[in-house]
């Protein structure tokens, strides 16, 4: 089956980011925003889980109904500002479990330093869905997305809510079975790394650390 790279134009996820990249929007505001538009690129990407038939009796009689079928998920945000996303995945599907990759981007050389690790002990049962709202150089989602290959999860999908082209292009090349989600896909990045136009620096609009 041919892997998933899917930008969401749905008009609620686009009407949301613009409001998200204005440098005038509060940090309420964003962290609502970041938010909100997880929970929407989560409904997305759960569009294929498998389901089963089951049979319900309401007041009235039999409904054949569907179910998800017993799939376990878990999120892992990448620190700092893939946190930000784990509150709204975890709206929707609040079984989930939740593991952590902490790693930045050294400001120099642009490459990750990773410095905290924890994931479900049963990963090698559970679909991840990987959090960032940034793909920028790709390093640091390569790395993750690296990490936990090591325990051998049952599938991985990559969710981040601003994709440079050079950042889409190393994760498509570095993890070529890994799903793609992304609500814009950007122009350039700037001679810092940055995202252009972007949203400015996603950690620090979400924390307020600047
Ligand atoms: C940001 C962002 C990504 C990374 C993207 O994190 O949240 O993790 O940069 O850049 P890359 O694609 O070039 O690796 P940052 O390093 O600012 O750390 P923070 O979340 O702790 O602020
Ligand atoms: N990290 C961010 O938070 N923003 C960018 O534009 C690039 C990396």
């Amino acid at each position: 089956m041919e892997r998933t790279i899917k930008i969401l134009d749905h008009p609620l996820i686009q009407h949301k980011l613009s409001i998200l990249r204005d440098k005038n929007t509060s940090t309420k505001d964003f962290r609502e925003l970041v938010n909100e538009i997880s929970m929407l690129m989560i409904y997305d990407a759960t569009r294929d889980l498998p389901m089963e038939d089951i049979c319900v009796e309401t007041p009235c009689g039999t409904a054949r109904c569907k179910i998800i079928a017993g799939r376990k998920l878990a999120f892992v945000p990448i620190l700092r500002a893939g946190l930000g996303m784990v509150d709204g995945a975890l709206n929707l599907v609040p079984s989930a479990r939740v593991g952590h990759i902490g790693i930045y981007r050294d400001e120099q050389t642009l490459k990750p330093v990773e410095y905290y690790c924890k994931l479900p002990k049963d990963i090698g049962e559970r679909d991840v869905f990987v959090t960032d709202p940034m793909l920028a150089t790709g390093g640091s989602a390569v790395d993750a997305i690296r990490q936990i290959k090591l325990r051998c999860p049952k599938s991985i999908k990559f969710l981040c809510i601003i994709a440079a082209p050079e950042g889409l292009e190393a994760l498509k090349k570095a993890h070529c079975d890994v799903d793609i989600y992304c609500a814009g896909l950007d122009d350039h990045l700037n001679e810092k790394g940055y995202i252009v136009p972007g949203l400015g620096d996603a950690g620090d609009r979400i924390y307020g650390t600047k």
